[in-house]
């Protein structure tokens, strides 16, 4: 049969359609971003099957480790949903209208809300730093040290509470404000107030997801104990994981650090004996200072590498030096033969990780520059709990901390820190009656 021209065009055009349709599906739809499953410290491996496994029970392994992954990855979608539509159980006690105006692509789009109302902002302000799961490690991260906070372990440093509280929803939004000094965390003081209140519940809802998912991971991967999606009650899941999460957040208004009033300093020679009494506690044996910020102060005096909870984790700071050591072995055949074998653990330990290993330095503490606000009441808290997920202990005593400091000489180190400054480090007269102190230390 001959076609007229007219069925050869529309022959043509019906291939030329069906020739563009997946390239204009391909432009125009971009993938929904979900969450990445939290396999920090785990061997990527172990949970792709290649097909070169090289027995069953490898294979089986695998296979078991898959299902049980798939099994974590269904529960958290019912409890928590997707980044783009989140879903929020009232276990959670958050706010669903202030998730849902921080959630979902950036920018006004058809995820808008009905009411209108942008979505998006944490996508828009955090994201290519924190990551859209909130891992700490958006394509941004990489870049910058420290690295962003990854809220999935739960920890916080900066707050006003006690060492392993919680922040307060106070303690986010100064964040945000005024965000981090001395580090990439910018200040996002000029969004208006519902919009830092809806970032601020959203960094929550990732923390929360994040220490849920851990605790999934570690009873389906660790203790060998897989949910049964047949079986699964998500009520009971959520009662027994997100319920005890949800109310370190909800305690943590109870949990500020509050000192009692300060011994009086209204005159200098307060101030002076103040300020003499705290660098003595400093580079004294109970308040230990010296040990990690150095006798004067400058971050130096820390005898071993330090690392946050983050980056305590990853081991392979060790295996470089390893290396390094075995480099200096003799024997050639000796030394090649483990170079190899600790490169090919290094690289299998690096793998397991999302951004390489970071040293946390202790501050110089003659900069004046603190990440967690410079007021007398702010250093005390610092002093007090220490920061937590990182080598800086609690300094003040309580119940966990009995031997600690009490809160008068906390005060003391409190005066001491802020008059750092000002002392003139270069000066051998340092310390004469000045508000440094530290004569006892150039004797
Ligand atoms: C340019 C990168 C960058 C951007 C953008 C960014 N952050 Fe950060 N954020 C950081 C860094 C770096 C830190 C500091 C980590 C440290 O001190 O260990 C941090 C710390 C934080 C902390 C404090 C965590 C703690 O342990 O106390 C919070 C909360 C936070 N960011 C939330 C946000 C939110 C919400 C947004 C978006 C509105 C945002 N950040 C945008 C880099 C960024
Ligand atoms: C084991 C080591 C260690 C000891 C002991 C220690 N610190 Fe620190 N300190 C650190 C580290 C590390 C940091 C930086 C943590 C970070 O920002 O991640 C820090 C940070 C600080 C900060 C900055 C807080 C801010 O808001 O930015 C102050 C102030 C401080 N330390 C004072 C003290 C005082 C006072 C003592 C003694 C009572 C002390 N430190 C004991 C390791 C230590």
């Amino acid at each position: 049969m001959m076609l007229s021209s007219y069925d050869w065009l529309r022959a043509r055009g019906c291939a030329a359609l069906l020739l563009f349709v997946p390239v204009l599906v391909g432009c125009t739809k971009i993938e929904a971003p979900a969450f990445r499953l939290n396999l920090q410290g785990r061997d990527p491996q172990d949970f792709v099957l290649t097909g070169s496994e090289q027995d069953q029970a490898q294979r089986d392994a695998k296979e078991q480790n898959l299902t049980a992954l798939k099994g974590v990855s269904t529960i958290l979608y019912a409890m928590f949903g997707s980044p783009d539509d989140p879903y929020i159980m009232p276990e959670t006690a958050l706010d669903p209208r202030k998730i849902k105006l921080a959630a979902g692509a950036a920018g006004m789009h058809e995820g808008a809300d009905k009411t209108g109302q942008q979505r998006g902002l944490y996508r828009q302000h955090c994201a290519h730093c924190h990551g859209i799961s909130g891992d700490g490690a958006g394509p941004t991260a990489a870049f910058l040290n420290p690295y962003p906070r990854d809220y999935r372990t739960g920890a916080f440093k900066f707050k006003s509470t006690v060492r392993a509280a919680k922040p307060t929803n106070d303690d986010l939004r100064r964040i945000l404000h005024e965000g981090i000094a001395g580090t990439a965390m910018p200040s996002f003081l000029l969004l208006p107030d519902d919009e830092i209140d809806a970032i601020a519940e959203y960094v929550k809802y990732l923390s929360i997801r994040g220490q849920v998912e851990q605790m999934l991971l570690i009873k389906a991967l660790d203790e060998g104990d897989p949910i049964d999606l047949k079986t699964a009650n998500l009520t009971e899941l959520a009662a027994e994981y997100i319920t005890p999460v949800a109310e370190s957040w909800t305690q943590a208004e109870s949990m500020i650090v509050t000192p009692p009033d300060r011994p009086p300093v209204d005159t200098h020679e307060q101030l002076a004996e103040s300020v003499a009494k705290g660098a003595e506690l400093f580079r004294g044996a109970k308040a230990q200072c010296a040990k990690c910020h150095g006798p004067t102060a400058l971050g130096d005096g820390s005898e071993e590498l330090l690392f946050d909870d983050w980056n305590k984790v990853k081991q392979f700071a060790d295996l470089s030096k390893k290396i390094a050591d075995a480099e200096k072995i003799e024997d050639r055949k000796e030394r090649n033969e483990s170079l190899s074998d600790l490169q090919a653990k290094l690289i299998a330990e690096e793998r397991k990780w999302l951004l390489p290993q970071q040293q946390v330095a202790p501050r110089n503490l003659r900069l004046g520059i603190y990440r967690f606000g410079r007021r007398p009441v702010d250093l005390y808290r610092r002093i007090f709990a220490g920061i937590n997920g990182t080598p800086m202990p609690q300094g003040g005593a309580d119940a966990s901390n009995p031997s600690g400091m009490t809160p008068e000489e906390i005060w003391h180190i409190v005066d001491y820190v802020r008059s750092l400054p000002y002392d003139r480090l270069s000066d051998p007269q340092v310390g004469k009656g000045r508000l440094a102190g530290l004569d006892s230390w150039h004797e």
